[in-house]
């Protein structure tokens, strides 16, 4: 099957209608200048369904002010090329925010507790935008199943649970995190580091390493391994913004770990806000 480019919600629920009619519909949503782990997450979705629609929109409700909106990369062809090699059949690239948020649009998704820590709370507002957008695509996609890196932990069990507590017929499905050779996560966001930087922003992993081999020699003190990982970051130059350890469904935080509770980081390189994640009795 071809790539089908829709560009208006009118015609993104036309194709999703049809391609219901042959059988299952897997989404993708996304922001946007794809890379790697983008299409793993498309070709999970293929193996899950006949007919994976892609969605490519910078979500202006999940960006606070002074974040990155402006900036954000953007490649539709580089998008376009991406999704269509994974094995993608529908894309919908909004042309133009009112396409997803017309004028008198005035009703949100408030996501509850599992969104008020961590991301919650460093970027107020975030997860409500998230959840927003994310709904409206199910709403007109009604996909079947849906997929989600992981290297948004948080964010893929807020729409977990959103999807439950609103009912959503749609399936949500976590992917692991997709890595470089030298362990850095991709993220679209990498393209905004420097060579020198780019060097440097393995700092997380290494946090992460850190912290499953104290975790491993016997350390289950929730503190102890935040203050481990926080200190590998520091030493790298990086500026920390959290290292939490938290159980991998309500995100609270356990006295002590065991090997499924996650590790989650962020911390700023220069201007460059990087997170990632991973379950602390991962082999690494
Ligand atoms: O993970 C992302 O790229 C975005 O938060 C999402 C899920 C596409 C919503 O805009």
């Amino acid at each position: 099957m071809a790539l089908a480019v829709v560009t208006t919600a009118h015609h993104f629920r036309r194709a999703c209608q049809e391609a219901r009619l042959e059988g299952e519909l897997a989404l993708v949503p996304t922001m946007g200048f794809l890379h790697a782990g983008h299409q793993s997450l498309i070709q999970a979705a293929g193996q899950r369904a006949p007919t994976v629609a892609v969605t490519i929109f910078v979500n202006p409700a999940q960006f606070g002010p002074g974040e990155d909106l402006s900036r954000y990369p953007r490649d539709l062809a580089g998008d376009l090329r991406k999704c269509e090699e994974a094995g993608a059949h529908v894309v919908f690239a909004p042309e133009g925010e009112r396409e997803i948020y017309p004028p008198g649009f005035q009703t949100h998704v408030e996501p509850g507790l599992l969104a008020a820590p961590l991301e919650g709370e460093k970027r107020p507002g975030h997860f409500r935008g998230v959840c927003t957008v994310v709904l409206k695509l199910f709403a007109l996609s009604r996909a079947d199943a849906a997929f989600f890196g992981e290297k948004d932990y948080q964010q893929f069990r807020v729409i977990e649970q959103m999807v439950q507590d609103l009912n959503v017929a749609t399936e949500v499905v976590g992917r692991p995190i997709v890595r470089e050779a030298d362990g850095l996560a991709l993220s679209s966001r990498n393209a905004y580091l420097s060579a020198e930087e780019r060097g440097r922003a393995t700092a997380l992993w290494k946090a992460l390493g850190a912290a499953r081999s104290a975790f491993r020699s016997g350390e289950h003190g929730a503190a102890q391994l935040e203050e481990l990982a926080a200190k590998a970051i520091a030493e790298s130059g990086l500026r920390l913004d959290y290292a939490a350890v938290r159980d991998p469904v309500a995100l609270q935080r356990p006295q002590r770990a065991d090997g499924k509770s996650r590790l989650l980081l962020a911390a700023f390189l220069g201007k460059t806000r990087l997170i990632d994640n991973g379950a602390l009795g991962e082999a690494q």
